[in-house]
């Protein structure tokens, strides 16, 4: 039966990234079937609608969702901040329960790094961090009063449940025994004792079914300076939504930046469909010039093959991929260039 992909190009150099995609998509595993959905903030501004229930009952019949970026320029005065954020991705992360946010990173050969020769120098740098993606402080879980006042008062607060942490956890600790067999939490429970403590129980419980996986434990704050001065040391990173989004961007800049980053929204149970996107946002600045890295779409698009189960394809995207990252390295080019590029490998 033909798998059937809702495409969500989104934004910005949205449009540009997905467009790519879906040509390497089509020439690897030719018979999707591709419904394109307008969505995001153009969609917004021509209609005042972000994502109906109507638009919502029909992404969740797709077996697959592959979305570009949405979001408008920040200082943006027609389009309210956290609107089409709140509205449409989170919306969609948590109607369709995207338990885990995967976000893989690894620096290829050739790439350019910011970080010095001392670190990376000889080194493998190739891991994974598993980042909550339904729960924490992402939930929209406060509120304001009294505002605009001298005494306003401004509330979010983090939601941690045994649920979710459970079934992340569990799956980062799978996921590890595929790779190097070792795990990472982070967190920072020396001040968020309660919602960190419930991390760091779990972790030890589930570890205890996971003999072959080392675990060990760090700050974020430490994370954030291991993963500039050792980030050979990392294997499977795993923490909740707000620390995974700031760690993710990090480990984006440090292996060669935000146009090779590739993330995937995963329904664990199989009850919704899953999303499949690029790290990187809508760029507003460079949108429409046929300046984008299709790469980080292009490589999201071989998370969702994975995740549909056609790992032999997703492996040859990779691969091309990373011959194309190897024979460019000093090339600037286009969007399609880099589209046309691939497909030659293909
Ligand atoms: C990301 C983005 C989103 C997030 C924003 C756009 C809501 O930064 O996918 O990392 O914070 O999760
Ligand atoms: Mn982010």
């Amino acid at each position: 039966m033909t798998k059937r992909i809702a495409v969500i190009p989104g934004d910005g150099i949205g449009p540009e990234v997905t467009e790519q995609t879906i040509r390497i998509l089509e020439k690897v595993h030719p018979g999707f079937t591709y419904d394109h959905f307008n969505l995001g903030a153009e969609h917004w501004l021509a209609t005042g609608e972000v994502l109906s229930d109507e638009t919502l009952a029909r992404l969740e019949k797709v077996d697959a969702i592959l979305l570009g970026a949405v979001g408008a320029a920040p200082g943006s005065t027609t389009i309210p901040s956290g609107l089409l954020e709140r509205g449409l991705l989170l919306k969609l992360r948590f109607a369709f329960d995207h338990a885990v946010n995967l976000r893989p990173s690894k620096l290829y050969p050739g790439i350019p790094t910011p970080l010095a020769e001392s670190v990376v120098g000889g080194k493998t740098i190739d891991f994974v961090v598993v980042r909550e993606g339904t729960e924490g402080l992402y939930c929209g879980n406060g509120g304001s009063v009294r505002t605009n006042t001298a005494h306003e008062i401004a509330t979010e607060v983090s939601i941690n449940t045994a649920h979710g942490v459970q079934r992340v956890v569990r799956f980062a600790f799978e996921l590890a025994r595929t790779r190097n067999k070792k795990l990472t939490l982070v967190h920072k429970h020396n001040v968020l004792v309660n919602a960190g403590g419930l991390w760091r129980r779990i972790v030890a419980e589930v570890g205890e079914q996971y003999g072959d996986v080392t675990t060990d434990y760090l700050h974020i704050d430490a994370a954030t300076i291991k993963l500039v001065t050792a980030p050979d040391s990392f294997d499977v990173i795993v923490t909740d939504n707000l620390f995974g989004d700031i760690l993710t961007d990090e480990a984006a800049a440090v292996t060669g930046g935000i146009g090779l980053a590739a993330s995937a929204n995963l329904n664990v149970d199989g009850s919704f469909p899953s999303m499949f996107e690029p790290v990187h946002g809508s760029a507003p600045d460079i949108a429409g010039l046929g300046k984008a890295d299709p790469r980080a779409a292009i490589l999201s698009g071989a998370m969702l093959l994975d995740h549909l189960g056609y790992d032999d394809d997703a492996a040859r995207i990779r691969t091309a991929v990373e011959s194309d990252i190897s024979a460019s390295l000093d090339a600037t080019r286009s969007t399609a260039a880099i589209g046309d590029a691939i497909l030659a490998v293909l």
